[in-house]
């Protein structure tokens, strides 16, 4: 069965360029519940620890550095369906690759600078949200 959490980043490109509350907006007028919410700027130790399941990819560094270069939204989401229909709401990685009316295909610059993150399954939704909120952290 599907779950009802997923883990989201609003990205440093997306808060620099002051999207943040347009991104904010989109997703609640999707449906989505903010359960969880920070606005936070993780170190490079964090970054590299929350995209440790990356860390053999070519992109690893350059992720590392573009995520901890500046400030972030980070927040735990509530929906039926959750994870599946967040991607759906921000669209393929690749913002050229995004369908129309998405968060990528509105607000990201290229595949690294991609505006938001969503989490790919229950599971790293978890995972995710654990990283930044405690139990008493939630709502
Ligand atoms: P995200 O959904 O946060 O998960 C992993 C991130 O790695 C992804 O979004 C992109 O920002 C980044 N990424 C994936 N592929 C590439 C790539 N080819 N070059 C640079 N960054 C990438």
């Amino acid at each position: 069965m599907a779950g009802k959490r997923t883990f989201t980043m609003i990205k440093p490109d997306a808060v620099a360029d002051g999207n943040m509350g347009a991104i904010l907006s989109m997703i609640e007028k999707a449906g989505f519940k903010v359960i969880a919410m920070k606005y936070t700027q993780l170190s490079q130790a964090q970054a590299g620890k929350f995209y440790e399941v990356h860390k053999e990819r070519p992109f690893y560094g350059e992720l590392v550095d573009y995520m901890s270069s500046g400030p972030i939204v980070a927040a735990i989401l509530e929906k039926d369906n959750a994870v599946e229909d967040f991607r759906t709401l921000i669209g393929a990685t690749n913002p050229a690759d995004a369908a129309e009316g998405t968060i990528r295909k509105l607000y990201a610059k290229s595949i690294g600078e991609n505006a938001v993150h969503g989490s790919d399954s229950d599971e790293n939704a978890a995972i995710e949200g654990n990283f930044y909120f405690s139990e008493c952290e939630r709502f």
